[in-house]
């Protein structure tokens, strides 16, 4: 198992710190760590936030746990030298174009819900979100018209094929759900979501087992809000996903427990590359304190034993670990508590 290690800046070391100790209590065999340097640290150490040699890391190795990046301290750096490159580079460089966001209510966390407890208790959704194309990577611009006023522009498309491998990616997790999928577009208005539309259908013939339903992205921000006990996994295009997850994630209560996977390949449930990452930044205004929740990026670690190397069962290890300590009562500062980020390690790690 040969796993990159980048831990990124901020709060990403001291995260990263408490994964790698959960990592370490269960003793597997063939643990190689190859430590990279991304984002402030990689600005840095090595003068880029993702140099070559870190790529290669990526490229080396079976899977990747990412901290975070984010340093303000090279906000004034040009664009392609500013810390968050280094995650969005990642995903172009290794195709990650499936992004698996679970948000589950963890028991007794009710009350830290912005939705009422009887309405929150009732999640457990996996979000996948399309992550390398729609409008975000389209051919963009700001033009000046003809007659003077300029013009800002983005190009929405989406290609069949990039449908179709996000499409098996969701139908799959669905069946280890509970078999029901909702693709969420705006096929009432957009041509490149109607193609969404008509490929999810066609995709879906394969997976009979799974209940296909589509909603428009307006009523699913408000059925997410209402009612997000009736979601399984929902899936979306990039930007639909992008704004659909951060919700979904806050109905759950805290950012500091909320985990996702960026995967590549389809075809293979197992074996498949994948950078797991916890949902949050480098939290610069705590970063240095100790202060930080490592639950996410605990979490983190689970989902990459489970996708990337099938360790179904200590995965569930993990989670379960996590669980206890929440419902023991164990809480950052992010929920409202005092435990700081050895001592939130210290009680999953004695869960485990
Ligand atoms: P953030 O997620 O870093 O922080 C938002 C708030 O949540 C802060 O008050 C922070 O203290 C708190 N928080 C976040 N994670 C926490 C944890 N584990 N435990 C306790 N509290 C936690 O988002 P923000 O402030 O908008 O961004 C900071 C930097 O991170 C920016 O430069 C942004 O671009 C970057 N960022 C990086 C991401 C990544 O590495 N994948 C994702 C999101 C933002
Ligand atoms: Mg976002």
């Amino acid at each position: 198992m040969k796993i990159a290690v980048f831990a990124g800046d901020g709060i990403g070391p001291e995260i990263m710190h408490e994964a790698l100790r959960v990592l370490d209590a269960l003793a597997l065999p063939d643990v190689t760590l190859m430590e990279g340097y991304v984002g402030g640290a990689g600005y840095r150490k090595l003068g880029h936030p993702l140099h070559a040699d870190t790529i290669r890391i990526a490229h080396e190795a079976d899977a990747i746990l990412f901290g975070a990046v984010g340093d303000f301290e090279c906000d004034n750096l040009e664009r392609h030298l500013r810390p968050e490159q280094a995650i969005l580079g990642l995903r172009r460089e290794l195709t990650l174009f499936a992004n698996l966001r679970p948000a589950t209510m963890f028991a007794g966390l009710e009350e830290m819900s912005a939705l009422r407890p009887e309405v929150a208790g009732k999640i457990d959704m996996l979000i996948v979100r399309e992550l390398n194309g729609d409008v975000y990577f389209g051919e963009k611009g700001i033009r000046t018209l003809d007659d003077g006023r300029r013009q800002g522009w983005d190009l929405m498309s989406y290609a069949e094929d990039e449908v179709r491998r996000i499409a098996h990616v969701a139908f799959r997790a669905a069946q280890g759900r509970k078999g029901r999928l909702c693709s969420v577009d705006k096929s009432n208005v957009l041509e490149t979501f109607q193609l969404w539309r008509d490929v999810m259908i066609e995709v879906g013939a394969e997976y009979p087992d799974v209940a296909l339903s589509h909603m428009y992205v307006d009523n699913a921000a408000m059925q997410l809000v209402r009612d997000p006990g009736q979601f399984d996994v929902i899936v979306t295009g990039n930007m639909f996903g992008d704004i659909l997850s951060d919700q979904a994630s806050m109905c759950v209560g805290s950012i500091g427990l909320l985990a996702s996977a960026a995967l590549g390949e389809t075809q293979t449930q197992y074996g498949t590359k994948g950078l797991f990452e916890p949902i949050h930044g480098s939290a610069p205004d705590i970063a240095g304190q100790g202060k930080a929740n490592p639950m996410a990026m605990i979490l983190s670690l689970a989902i990459m034993l489970r996708h990337s190397f099938g360790l179904e069962a200590e995965a569930v290890r993990i989670e379960a670990a996590v669980a206890q300590a929440l419902a023991d009562g164990i809480r950052g500062g992010d929920l409202g508590g005092t435990a700081g980020t050895a001592e939130i390690g210290d009680a999953v790690l004695a869960r485990l």
